[in-house]
């Protein structure tokens, strides 16, 4: 890395006597390649970040840099987190704050079922990141949920590779239309953060398939991210970073992905086997790393060919970015516009559980409880927290709508969360990377509730639950809830419902927590994740029906942790003393620590739904699940094939009283052909209404490519679409088809795939 450094000394110094190297264009970079040295190829392909003294960090929180070399015209690029906003520290070090927007989460993205909506959030997000001088965001995660313990469930999208496929898509075109390059991360089966730098996921080859390479294949046809991210862990026994199976047969060829292959920030791999297997960007860089590339160049264990490709998938990443065009970042992000964006966005993504004839509300006097409803948690932590400038509170945006709050509750409440943030700040209890700790509930007297029930009309009571980056949650103290929570809401429910009056409970989680022993007390139930820095008046204007809930359950919330497969095959109940290290050496890999050194796949396909369908398990909420204010009626299905696209086609009518919009997915049933199982039903496509009046009707499309109806054969490492009938199933609900038809496909089709990855 100190030869990066002098070599950019020496650089300047040849730029300032007119060097006679080309510079570079968007059209010769084979000639600038010919014209570098090794060394200087070296220093292309390793980027640094904060760790590296006596060069400039960037903006305060910047996750990583390239060397510039200004004899060839190179400027050095920028990538910032993502993937909620642009992650920055908002104090500078020259005494000034600096804020960006908190946008909704990914999986109150995904939960929108709706494309506009992603896209619009990445052109958000993009905008900031121009702004902020980012020339690659990182983000969209698109890990798939495998299971609702997974500590950045909230970052990424779906138990569903379809769902996240094509809203990850939606969100890098958006976030890409304004110049700025995105990431597609965490390539691949990065699916707990407990020991993340160095678990195994040991899985299928057909899981691997179907599932967690999947949805990056739907993604990488329907856009085209500047990078994509390899993630941190191994798969099948092979880092990841380290595979040439997965970054160059899987990612280049079978999906022929062209852009540039970045690490997940991490110097400790074998360097010149992660140039072989297809990285071309080494982040955040390590000092050892350029040595090591030129070390091996010498000994003959890296071939001058892989750096080559890497060096130009760098140059060819750089042409394209903001530094490249000179652009100058106005440190000024719009954020009144932004937050406009974020109330509306994030409102669309909100999921109604339940509600008996209590939404929407009228203004009225509410009794606030929990001490989330004074103190809502925007985003998750590590990579994904973004520091932004103001947070508007549920209590604050009740009042605004004209409801009164007991005041006896606000100034309880409102000293409780101000002390909790002094304790949090005091301890140091900041989470393990960047962000803030959960913030413990507040045991209320039954006394306390008895009173404010007489000065209410009703009562609301937030539940929060928050995680992030390098720690999973845990079942007993994230998943279900605390026995000061379950008393809250069994007291008030009681309390309230004895007087006549309605009790309604907003959800303010980052991923599924256990609803079935409570889910019976309240009126109604509203999940409004981790829902972006509007999050009080985006939930105000679902509760009050200014803006009809139409958000799906992108997973299952499953009746109990133990009922989703393979629930022993994850670190559960497992508590980190030292977070965001390895808690597991590689050397020790070969002892038998269960979900700690490895984790076995057990469940293979049979993620989510397809799990609970197929085996006709009851769930607490299905995946799709989701209530409105109104209620529609689908009509004139059809399906047919044409060429190799399966389209099909669905009019939704409005037939309630009020405008609403549906998300519909589409669904099918395949024959078994060659296959010993297969899950009873896949999403093969989705979309969403525009706002419908009561009457209205639209007509939806659907497309897809046959190839999609394939299951994947691992012995023959071949996609087959057996012959048979297909039933085609439409509505959002994974168990519930709205109409269905029936697709033939009479003659068999096969697809061939790189035989790769194959667990030893
Ligand atoms: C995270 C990535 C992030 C990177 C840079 C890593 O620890 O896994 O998601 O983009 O850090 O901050």
């Amino acid at each position: 890395m100190k030869k990066c450094f002098l070599l950019l000394v020496g650089g300047l110094a040849a730029a300032a006597v007119l060097s006679a190297q080309p510079r570079l264009r968007e059209d010769n970079i084979p000639e600038i390649i010919r014209a570098m040295s090794p060394e200087e190829k070296a220093c292309l392909v390793v980027g640094y970040n904060n760790a590296y003294a006596g060069y400039d960090p960037g903006l305060p929180g910047t996750a990583g840099l390239t060397f510039p070399m200004p004899e060839y015209g190179i400027p050095s690029i920028v990538m910032m987190d993502g993937p909620s906003g642009v992650r920055l520290e908002s104090d500078w070090h020259d005494g000034t704050s600096h804020f960006t927007t908190c946008f909704p989460t990914g999986l109150l993205t995904a939960a929108s079922w709706d494309r506009t909506v992603a896209a619009r959030v990445g052109q958000g997000i993009g905008e900031e990141a121009l702004d902020m001088g980012a020339d690659v965001l990182l983000g969209p995660g698109m890990n798939l949920l495998r299971n609702p313990l997974n500590g950045r469930n909230f970052e990424y999208f779906s138990e569903d590779p379809v769902l996240s496929g094509r809203i990850a898509a939606a969100y890098i075109n958006g976030l890409q239309s304004v110049g700025v390059g995105t990431s597609a991360k965490h390539f691949a089966a990065n699916s707990q953060e407990t020991n993340r730098l160095d678990g195994d996921s040991r899985m299928s080859t057909r899981a691997l398939r179907e599932l967690y390479t999947r949805g990056f294949e739907i993604c990488l046809r329907e856009s085209e991210p500047w990078t994509v991210m390899a993630s941190y862990n191994l798969l099948n026994g092979e880092y990841t970073q380290e595979s040439y199976g997965l970054l160059t047969q899987i990612l280049r060829k079978d999906f022929g992905y062209q852009g540039l292959v970045v690490t997940d920030w991490t110097g400790k791999r074998n360097t010149p086997k992660q140039l072989h297997a297809g990285t071309d960007l080494f982040m955040g860089g390590a000092r050892n790393q350029t040595d090591h590339i030129l070390v091996s160049l010498g000994d003959g264990t890296l071939e001058m060919a892989d750096l080559d490709r890497a060096a130009a998938q760098v140059l060819k990443l750089i042409v394209k970015t903001p530094a490249f065009r000179g652009h100058k970042a106005s440190l000024q992000p719009d954020l009144e516009g932004h937050a406009a964006l974020v109330r509306a966005t994030a409102a669309e993504g909100m999921v109604l559980l339940k509600n008996q004839s209590t939404l929407p509300l009228s203004p009225c006097r509410a009794a606030l409880f929990g001490v989330h409803s004074y103190d809502l948690i925007p985003g998750g932590n590590g990579a994904a927290y973004v520091s932004c400038r103001g947070l508007s509170q549920l209590d604050d945006a009740l009042r605004e709508a004209g409801f009164g709050t007991d005041a006896d509750l606000d100034r309880l409440y409102a000293g409780y969360a101000a002390f909790a943030d002094a304790d949090i700040a005091l301890n140091h209890k900041v989470h393990v990377h960047v962000g803030k700790a959960q913030t413990p509930e507040l045991e209320i007297t039954r006394g306390l509730i008895e009173s404010a029930e007489k000065r209410s009309d009703m009562a609301m009571i937030t539940l929060g639950r928050t995680s992030g980056e390098a720690r999973d949650r845990i079942l007993n103290r994230d998943f279900l809830l605390q026995e000061n929570e379950v008393l809250l809401v069994e007291n008030v429910c009681e309390v309230f419902h004895a007087a006549g009056k309605k009790v309604v409970v907003v959800l303010n989680i980052c991923g599924p927590v256990e609803t079935a022993s409570w889910s019976y007390l309240p009126d109604a139930i509203l999940c409004a994740w981790l829902p972006g820095e509007e999050g009080g008046h985006s939930i105000v204007d679902v509760l009050t029906g200014a803006v009809n809930p139409s958000g799906r359950l992108p997973m299952t919330f499953p009746l109990d942790y133990f009922d989703i497969a393979g629930a022993e095959d994850f670190p559960y109940n497992f508590i980190s003393g030292k977070a965001n290290e390895s808690v597991v050496h590689p050397e020790r890999r070969a002892l038998p620590l269960k979900n700690l050194a490895y984790t076995d796949y057990t469940e293979d396909i049979f993620v989510g739904y397809r799990h609970f369908l197929t085996a006709g398990r009851e769930v607490a909420y299905p995946f799709g699940f989701g209530l409105s204010y109104t209620s529609f009626a689908y009509s004139d299905a059809s399906v047919r094939v044409q060429g190799d696209r399966v389209l099909a086609s669905v009019t939704v009518t409005n037939t309630g009283s009020v405008a609403g919009k549906e998300a519909v997915g589409v669904y099918v049933s395949a024959p078994l052909g060659s296959f010993a199982e297969k899950p009873e039903r896949e999403l093969k496509d989705f979309a969403k209404t525009r706002l419908l009046a009561p009457g209205e009707c639209e007509t939806l499309s659907f497309s897809f490519p046959v190839r999609d109806l394939a299951s994947f054969r691992s012995d023959l490492s071949r996609w087959e679409v057996a012959k048979g009938q297909y039933r085609v199933c439409f509505g959002a609900e994974a168990g519930r088809a709205q109409t269905e038809r029936t697709l033939t496909i009479s003659r068999g089709r096969n697809y061939g795939a790189e035989r790769a990855c194959e667990p030893r």
